[in-house]
């Protein structure tokens, strides 16, 4: 890193969702905050996420502290939203639309079944919907769907308009950008503390097990404006979420790559036929982007956050996996606690893998 950095308090590496939201709550309790990212803010997995809000559609029996963490950050959303808007004038995209989870054949509706009483157990808002109910609501649904089930609390916001108002709450607030800042070595900072929000590329900065998922994803567009679907429709290989204004976002692969980022024909081609299959107006779009992003995957598919266990200096906040624009408002105030002293209780601290991590190339 050649720039020459003021002393802070903090230096954050990683302007991401994470890295951002971190320093703005950083500086907000009056801690001297710098962020570098080696490229531009956004540019790692944030650009490249759909905004999904969904802790009842990505839930699973096995996680539960992770589900009642993911709840407790959707809480937070409209607040979270609200005060960005307050503090910058920018919309951030909360949409709280709700989502459908879509089965197209028996062996789909079957395993909709269980989804549904899986969630019913953990206590979860889910509604069961026959076809033609779910066409009621999403006319364009293809009329050989057979079942649905209804998540009514998973919304939706656009991530690089949140990743716009983050950069002009911090800007607004005083923290110190350095986009195009390359860290190599965190031992060359000069800070108190250093933030570790290096997405998919934290590995390289410290002894953490986080390992990239590469998304393949696509943003479409409808030349004669809103309309098609109003919900994020979630289906067997893939999602759409609409952004209200024509636009919609159709993704994501699931991919162990390393650090490739290749758009593939039979990855495009996967996405386009499971979508078309339960929303056949979709092949009518126009295809403004295809790309693929990194998310940030670790061994249990849980976030990382908290102080070193053997370097009091380094505070992680990375391993975001599928929920990283989810966790943004969680995560950002567990950082802040943990930078003004405190060691918040919970289940994401970082010496869960003391034992077995070292550091890994990028
Ligand atoms: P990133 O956004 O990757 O930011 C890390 C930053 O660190 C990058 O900007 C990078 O340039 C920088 N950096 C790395 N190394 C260095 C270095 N040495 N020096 C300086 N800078 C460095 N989450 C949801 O909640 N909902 C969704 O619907 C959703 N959909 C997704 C769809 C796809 C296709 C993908 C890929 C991800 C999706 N995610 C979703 C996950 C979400 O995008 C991530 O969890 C989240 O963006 C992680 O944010 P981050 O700030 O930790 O990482
Ligand atoms: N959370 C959606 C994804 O990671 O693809």
């Amino acid at each position: 890193m050649s720039t020459q950095l003021p002393h802070a308090d903090v230096a954050v590496v990683g302007g991401g969702v994470i890295g951002l939201a971190a320093a703005w709550r950083a500086r907000q309790r009056g801690l001297e905050v710098v962020v570098l990212d080696r490229a531009d803010f956004g540019a790692g997995a944030s650009r490249a996420a759909a905004g999904m809000l969904a802790p009842v559609a990505e839930a699973d029996a096995q996680e539960r502290a992770l589900l009642v963490h993911n709840l407790e950050s959707a809480r937070r959303w409209p607040a979270f939203a609200a005060e960005l808007a307050d503090v910058t004038g920018l919309d951030v995209g909360y949409r709280a639309c709700g989502s459908l989870l879509l089965a197209r054949d028996r062996d789909e509706a079957e395993h909709v079944e269980r989804e549904r009483a899986l969630r019913e157990r953990m206590g979860l808002a889910v509604e069961r919907l026959l076809g033609s109910e779910a066409r009621r609501r999403e006319p364009a649904l293809a009329p050989s769907l057979r079942l649905a089930l209804a998540l009514p609390d998973d919304h939706a916001v656009e991530p690089a308009r949140l990743v716009a108002a983050l950069l002009e709450a911090c800007s607004r607030a005083g923290v110190h950008l350095y986009p195009h800042s390359v860290v190599e070595d965190i031992a060359t900072l000069d800070a108190e503390r250093i933030v570790i929000a290096a997405g998919a590329w934290s590995g390289s900065l410290g002894a953490v097990p986080v390992r990239p998922v590469k998304g393949q994803a696509l943003r479409l567009r409808d030349p004669s404006g809103p309309g098609l679907c109003d919900h994020v429709l979630r289906f067997e290989g893939g999602y759409l979420v609409p952004r209200g204004d024509g636009r919609y976002y159709l993704g994501a692969t699931m991919e162990e790559r390393g650090f490739d980022t290749a758009v593939t024909a039979l990855g495009v081609y996967e996405l386009l036929r499971d979508a078309a299959e339960v929303l056949p107006g979709i092949l009518e779009l126009e295809i403004d982007e295809a790309f693929a992003g990194l998310r940030p995957g670790t061994p249990d598919n849980a976030p990382i956050v908290g102080t070193d266990p053997v370097d009091e200096r380094i505070v992680w906040a990375t391993g975001h996996f599928r929920n990283g624009i989810l966790l943004c408002p969680i995560t950002a105030e567990l950082v802040a606690d943990e930078l003004t002293g405190g060691r918040p209780d919970h289940a994401f601290r970082p010496e869960r893998f003391a034992a077995t991590t070292e550091a890994t190339p990028a």
